[in-house]
């Protein structure tokens, strides 16, 4: 029975930031806080996703009675992705930053390799944590259909393909990332398409509303014919799509169909010998969460 006559660990910490795990309801304010940080209000998704998910861990860093920094990782076994990293801009250069990166990624078992996408402004914090880089991941934005030569054995991709799918990503992406794409696949189900050649599946892709993206491919004519038949199916409007700049093959067939480049971000590691996956038959990433 407690007495009363000492304080809790919480009551004590009261006045500095608290960093602790996002909670149920905080969705809303942890939106806000990326749109204020990032400078767009695209965020929704991402938090409901992440929140939903059993290997996600959100971390959010409290001060002053707010949400004022946050970061993600995504375990996917052997590998493990960081994202959402940001701090209120009110707030920004006074360590909140680089705590809450150190929080989030505190729990990661030692043999994990972590992977991110790094802004300008977050790489010099992950520089000083240990991360190097790999590549580039290049955004570039669709605005019309990309078109393609059709190839053969494309086909709606169905819950039934989801197994296989899973089991062809983790090949090329070096780990499980079932969750990740189930979520994806249960928030849009008609924008996924798969590619077999005989039993064997040789692609895939799924998109959502506003981005393209995972497509995997075993060669460039799949992964250009996956990338058209999924911009030809979301709505109206512009589409990002996010490649591994190890993939000049498709760099060069979207920018020869005059699909702008936006900006790139630093695609960088830390941990294990070599990265994991074959950054060559990734045609497009799924999003700089779950890589
Ligand atoms: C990146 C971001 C989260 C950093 O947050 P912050 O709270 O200001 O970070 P910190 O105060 O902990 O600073 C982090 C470290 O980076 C250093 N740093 C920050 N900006 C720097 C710069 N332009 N050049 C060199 N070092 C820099 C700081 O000195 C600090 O190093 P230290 O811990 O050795 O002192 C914040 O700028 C942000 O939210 N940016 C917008 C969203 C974004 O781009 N997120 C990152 C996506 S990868």
């Amino acid at each position: 029975m407690s007495s009363g006559a000492f304080p809790s660990p919480q009551a004590a910490r009261i006045d500095g930031p608290i960093i602790r795990p996002l909670r149920p309801g905080e969705e809303a304010e942890l939106e806000a806080l990326l749109a204020a940080a990032y400078g767009h209000a695209r965020f929704g998704p991402t938090v409901r996703r992440l929140a939903g998910m059993a290997d996600a861990a959100v971390h959010v860093l409290e001060a002053e009675g707010a949400l004022r920094a946050a970061a993600a990782v995504v375990d996917y076994g052997r590998v493990a992705y960081l994202g959402i990293v940001g701090t209120d801009p009110a707030m920004q250069g006074r360590g909140f930053g680089r705590r809450i990166v150190e929080a989030a990624l505190a729990p990661v078992p030692p043999d994990r390799v972590i992977l991110l996408d790094a802004s300008v402004a977050g790489a010099p914090l992950y520089e000083k944590l240990g991360f190097v880089d790999v590549d580039q991941s290049v955004v570039l934005e669709a605005r019309a259909p990309v078109e393609a030569p059709p190839v053969p054995g494309m086909a709606a991709l169905t819950e039934a393909d989801l197994p296989a799918v899973i089991a062809y990503d983790s090949g090329v992406f070096g780990a499980d990332r079932t969750s990740g794409i189930r979520a994806l696949f249960r928030e849009h189900p008609g924008g996924a398409v798969i590619c077999r050649d005989g039993g064997r599946v040789v692609g895939y892709g799924l998109r959502q509303p506003d981005r393209i993206g995972p497509v995997l491919a075993e060669t460039q004519a799949i992964g250009a014919a996956l990338v058209a038949a999924l911009s030809a199916s979301g709505p109206e409007g512009p589409a990002t799509i996010t490649v591994p700049s190890s993939n000049a093959a498709m760099l060069d067939h979207l920018r020869g169909r005059g699909v702008a480049e936006l900006r790139r971000l630093r695609h960088m590691r830390r941990g294990g010998d070599r990265h994991p996956s074959d950054r060559g038959r990734i045609a497009v990433m799924a999003s700089f969460h779950l890589g």
